[in-house]
């Protein structure tokens, strides 16, 4: 069965086209422009966009900023939530330092606590946003809430950490569809115009018939310890985030959805099985969930074929890029840290002399073309809802890693009709809750024995 990847639904970073056109027009140029000159608004005719930040941290501040960087008209963050204070305070005054009035949070809007996301997005009002920056565990609940509020949404990927999480992440993403919610999905690779202008040379003829994709992601990095004086569980496992799959859905998930989402839109569908095998470095004292490697072959429903491949380990090399290769010739599709590195090769050999073609310098990053996009389709309400297709990307990650951590071939169909879940309570945890995960005698969490372990 094919299953066919929705085109990207959203090309467009142009500004407003409508009631905010003067303003898009003086501002058409760089971001930076835009920061330095937000028109002041008479308090009749507010067009501003107001802001809900759930997840105060590195990537939900960023977000922010991407958002007040938009041409086309004003923005402010209106409302805070976290889990922990020092967090919270930290993105506040680092946010209020650099946008001043645009920061309007005060105290009693900034909220702490596993529902301070209903708090922050009851602050909204209709065509309103509320970012989705805390974990992927927490991802499908917050995302149902902002649609049951009928505000539009951004929302940070991984976007859930098993099947059932994602389909709440397809039902609901429908359910803002209903409602005419836009909703933008962080895999910002998708905005970047360079891998746009290779996938039209691509769908164009350009390499042939697409038979092989390679993605690799490999980082250094050190061991999780768990400390002896850790007296929250519940909070150390959240902290401890890509290292365990309730939270983020471990590593290779919440990593590798970038390349994997490229790997699909490459092939403009989605996986039909997955085939894997990982291990564990014989020296290996991490206390978390992951394996140390990971390597996926998916198939897709012409019998082509796909890699996925990462390590976290020291001292290794550390590739990080995607490679497509055509009937006629191969090229680069991403580079290292998501970088636009997209060249064409004249045959398979990947070869600075061999290049044929590269796109032009890409004017805007990706994640702030991913901001522009959803203000636009908000300001002149055109259609855009990424929801479906990151939740089937997620769900493509979700499959190669269980087929590495099961030790057996996933299909497409039994992931997406499976009910497994990682912390079938997550919803309802509280401060006081038991933590979902008990670690043994020496601190470390149950990791994944294939052949024994089972995750679909
Ligand atoms: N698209 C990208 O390039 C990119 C880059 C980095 C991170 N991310 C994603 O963004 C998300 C956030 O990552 P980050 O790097 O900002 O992490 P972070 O740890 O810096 O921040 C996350 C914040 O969310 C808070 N939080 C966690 N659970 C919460 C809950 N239930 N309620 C309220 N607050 C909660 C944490 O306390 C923390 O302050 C992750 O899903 C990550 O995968 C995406």
């Amino acid at each position: 069965m094919q299953h066919k990847a929705q085109p990207s639904d959203s090309k467009s970073c142009s500004p407003s086209r409508r009631g905010f056109l003067e303003w898009g027009g003086r501002l058409a140029g760089t971001s930076a422009l835009a920061a330095m000159a937000v028109p002041r608004v008479h308090a009749a005719e507010d067009n501003t966009i107001r802001l809900a930040l759930l997840g105060c941290g590195g990537r939900g501040s960023g977000a922010v900023a991407n958002a007040m960087h938009v041409p086309g008209g004003p923005v402010k963050l209106v409302a805070m939530a976290d889990l922990f204070e020092k967090r919270q305070e930290g993105s506040y005054k680092a946010l209020a330092k650099q946008f001043a009035d645009r920061v309007d949070v005060p105290p009693e809007r900034r909220f702490l606590g596993f529902d301070a996301f209903r708090k922050a997005i009851d602050c909204l009002r209709p065509g309103d946003i509320a970012i989705l920056a805390t974990y992927a565990a927490f991802r499908p609940a917050h995302l149902e809430y902002a649609v049951a509020k009928g505000v539009h949404v951004f929302m940070e990927k991984q976007f859930a950490v098993d099947p059932v999480a994602v389909r709440r992440i397809l039902k609901a993403g429908e359910a803002a569809k209903q409602k005419n919610l836009k909703i933008a999905a962080g895999l910002m690779c998708r905005h970047s115009t360079a891998r746009q202008a290779l996938i039209q040379r691509i769908r164009q003829g350009a390499l042939g018939q697409i038979q092989l994709v390679r993605a690799f992601r490999m980082d250094p990095r050190a061991p999780l310890v768990r400390p002896k004086s850790e007296d929250h569980e519940l909070y150390w496992q959240i902290r401890s985030t890509e290292r365990l799959f309730w939270v983020s859905g471990g590593t290779f998930a919440d990593r590798t959805v970038h390349l994997v989402d490229e790997i699909c839109w490459l092939k403009d569908g989605f996986p039909v099985t997955a085939h894997g095998v990982g291990g564990r470095r014989v020296n290996n004292v991490d206390a978390g969930q992951d394996l140390d490697a990971y390597s996926v072959e998916y198939t897709f429903a012409d019998g082509t074929k796909a890699m996925a491949v990462a390590r976290y380990a020291p001292n290794c090399f550390p590739d990080f890029a995607t490679y497509v290769h055509g009937t006629k010739c191969a090229a680069q599709f991403s580079g290292a840290i998501h970088a636009p590195t997209v060249l064409m090769y004249k045959d398979q050999r990947m070869a600075r002399e061999n290049i044929v073609w590269q796109p032009e310098r890409e004017r805007v990053p990706p994640h702030q073309a991913e901001w522009n996009v959803l203000l636009d389709a908000i300001r002149n309400d055109r259609p855009h809802n990424e929801a479906g297709r990151a939740a089937l990307a997620n769900l493509a990650t979700i499959m190669g890693r269980a087929a590495v951590h099961m030790g057996r071939i996933i299909t497409w169909d039994e992931a997406l009709a499976s009910n497994f879940q990682f912390c079938p309570n997550v919803d309802q945890l509280t401060a006081d809750s038991p933590a979902p995960l008990k670690a043994d005698a020496a601190g470390r969490y149950p990791a994944p024995i294939p052949g024994q372990w089972s995750e679909i």
